[in-house]
C-alpha cells in the first residue's frame, strides 16, 4: 500500500531512505520533500539524523538485518526492510532509550498497515537487544560490510591508499564539523570570533587556513551574526585552499569555469578585486550563485555554458588565472553526503574522467601566458585527480607543474591530496599548472 504523508520523524525517514535507495534521489532533495510534516525542530532533527546514519552504515545494518531473517523481504516490503535498519541504527549508534526506540518503530509499521511486520520487527529488534554480539562479530568481520561501503569504492580506496584506507573508511562515516570562512573584507577572523562567543557560539582558528573558523557545535545558519550582511559563509576548510592558491590579484581577469553554487568563487572575490567570470552548465544552481554574491556584495558575470566546449571560447580569449573545481565522485565529502556511497556506480568514474580531461584540454589555451590553472577535486580516488592531471601534462609543453604547499595531505606526484579527516578536513586534490 502507498504511505501517507508522515509527520513524525521515523515514518518520515522511511520515506527519505526510499526516495534515496530505492528512486535515486540526493539525500539533500529528499529531505526537502518528505521531511516530517510538523514544525517540531526535534522531529526535523531526529528524521535527518536517522536518514543519514542510516545511510552512512546501510551496508551493515542490511547485513544485520539479513542476520536475523530467515528468507529476505519482498520489494513491496522494502519499507519494512528500511524501518529495521532505523530500528538496529537506533540501538547501536543513537543515545536514545532502547524500549522507546523498539516501541516507536513498531508503531512506524503498523501506521502503514503493516500489522505482520510490526510483529516481526519487534520480535527482531528484541533478539537483537538480547544477543548482539555474535551478530556484530559475523558482520563485522568483512570491511565492506562493517564500514558500509560498496565493494567495488573499497576495492579503489585500498589499491589507492594501502597504508590510510581503514582511517579513510573511519572519516567518511564521521560526522563532519560546520565550518565558517569569514569575511575579512568586511570583518577580521579574530573580531568575527568574538561576535559568535558573544552569541554563546564557540570556534576555533585552524592552522594554515587564514579564514577559516570551526564551530564547536554546528548551528542554524539563521543563528550567525552578521551572516545575512555577508559577514561569513558556510564552507569546509579545505575548499578555503582554492582562492589563496589561486592567487588572483585585483585588476586580474579570472574564470571560474564549473563555479556552482559559487563558494570558491566568492572567496576569490573576497580576497581581490579580480574581474570574475562565473560559469556553470547547470542554470538552476547558477542561481545559487547569484544569490550568494548579493548577500555578500560582490559581482562577476555569471553565465550558463558547458565550458569544456570550446565553441563557447572565441579565439582570443585570455584568463590571467581559471579555477576548474571540477565534477567529480563526491567521494572526499562522503561525510556530508552519505548517499553517495550508493548513488555513485564505478562506471562514473571513468565517465568523470573523461569530462575532467575535456575540461582541461578546453581551457588550458585559454590562460594567458604567465597565467595560473587550478584543478582540483573533492574526490579521493586517483582516476578522478592524479591520473588526470598526470596524463594532461604529459601532453603539453607549455605547463609548469607548481606543487602546493599546504600543512596537510600529502604531495602526489604534480597535485596535492587531502584524504577525508586529515586535520579535520574533507578530502580534495590540487593542482597548480602554471603557462609559460
Ligand atoms: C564541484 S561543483 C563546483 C562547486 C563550486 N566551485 C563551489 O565552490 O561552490 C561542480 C560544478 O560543475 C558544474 N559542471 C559540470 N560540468 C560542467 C561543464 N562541462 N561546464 C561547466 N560546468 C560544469 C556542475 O554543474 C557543478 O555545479
Amino acid at each position: 500500500m502507498s504511505a501517507k504523508p508522515s509527520t513524525d520523524p521515523r515514518g518520515a525517514a522511511v520515506e527519505v531512505l526510499l526516495a534515496v535507495l530505492g528512486r535515486g534521489r540526493s539525500l539533500d532533495r529528499a529531505l526537502s520533500e518528505h521531511g516530517p510534516g510538523g514544525d517540531d525542530p526535534r522531529d526535523v532533527a531526529l528524521c535527518r539524523a536517522i536518514a543519514y546514519g542510516v545511510l552512512r552504515h546501510h551496508r551493515r545494518l542490511g547485513a544485520i538485518r539479513d542476520h536475523f531473517l530467515r528468507s529476505r523481504l519482498k520489494s513491496r516490503d522494502q519499507d519494512m526492510a528500511l524501518l529495521l535498519e532505523i530500528g538496529f541504527f537506533q540501538l547501536t549508534d543513537m543515545d536514545m532509550p532502547a524500549h522507546a526506540a523498539v516501541s516507536e518503530t513498531v508503531a512506524v509499521a503498523r501506521r502503514r498497515g503493516k500489522s505482520w511486520a510490526a510483529k516481526l520487527i519487534n520480535a527482531v529488534l528484541r533478539r537483537f537487544q538480547r544477543d548482539s554480539a555474535a551478530c556484530l562479530q559475523a558482520v563485522d568481520a568483512d570491511p565492506g560490510r562493517s564500514a558500509s561501503v560498496p565493494d567495488w569504492l573499497l576495492a579503489r580506496l585500498r589499491r589507492d591508499w594501502p597504508d590510510d584506507w581503514p582511517a579513510l573508511l573511519a572519516a567518511q562515516n564521521s560526522r563532519a564539523p560546520m565550518t565558517l570562512r569569514v569575511n575579512q573584507r568586511r570583518i577580521s577572523r579574530e573580531a568575527y570570533r568574538g561576535r559568535l562567543a558573544a552569541e554563546g557560539i564557540g570556534a576555533r582558528p585552524l592552522d594554515g587556513f587564514e579564514d577559516a573558523l570551526v564551530l564547536d557545535h554546528a548551528v542554524a545558519v539563521s543563528a550567525l551574526p552578521g551572516f545575512a550582511e555577508g559577514d561569513c559563509s558556510v564552507q569546509d576548510a579545505v575548499a578555503q585552499w582554492a582562492a589563496p592558491l589561486l592567487g588572483a590579484a585585483d585588476g586580474d581577469r579570472v574564470l571560474d569555469a564549473c563555479t556552482a553554487p559559487g563558494g570558491k568563487a566568492a572567496h576569490v572575490l573576497e580576497r581581490a578585486a579580480a574581474s570574475l567570470l562565473a560559469v556553470d552548465s547547470d542554470g538552476e544552481r547558477l542561481q545559487r550563485v547569484t544569490e550568494t554574491l548579493d548577500r555578500l556584495g560582490l559581482s562577476a558575470e555569471v553565465r550558463v555554458a558547458d565550458a569544456s566546449d570550446p565553441g563557447q571560447w572565441p579565439a582570443a580569449e585570455r584568463f590571467d588565472r581559471i579555477l576548474i573545481d571540477a565534477p567529480c565522485s563526491g567521494t572526499g565529502v562522503i561525510r556530508r553526503h552519505p548517499d553517495i556511497k550508493w548513488l555513485r556506480r564505478e562506471a562514473d568514474i571513468a565517465h568523470l574522467a573523461v569530462r575532467q580531461r575535456a575540461l582541461l584540454d578546453t581551457l588550458w589555451p585559454r590562460v594567458a601566458p604567465g597565467g595560473r590553472l587550478v584543478y582540483c577535486t573533492c574526490s579521493v580516488l586517483r582516476a578522478e585527480n592524479e591520473a588526470v592531471v598526470e596524463a594532461f601534462v604529459a601532453d603539453q609543453d607549455d605547463v609548469t607543474v607548481v606543487p602546493p604547499v599546504l600543512p596537510v595531505g600529502r604531495p602526489v606526484g604534480h597535485g596535492h591530496q587531502i584524504l577525508t579527516g586529515e586535520a579535520g578536513v574533507d578530502g580534495f586534490y590540487y593542482a597548480c599548472l602554471d603557462k609559460r
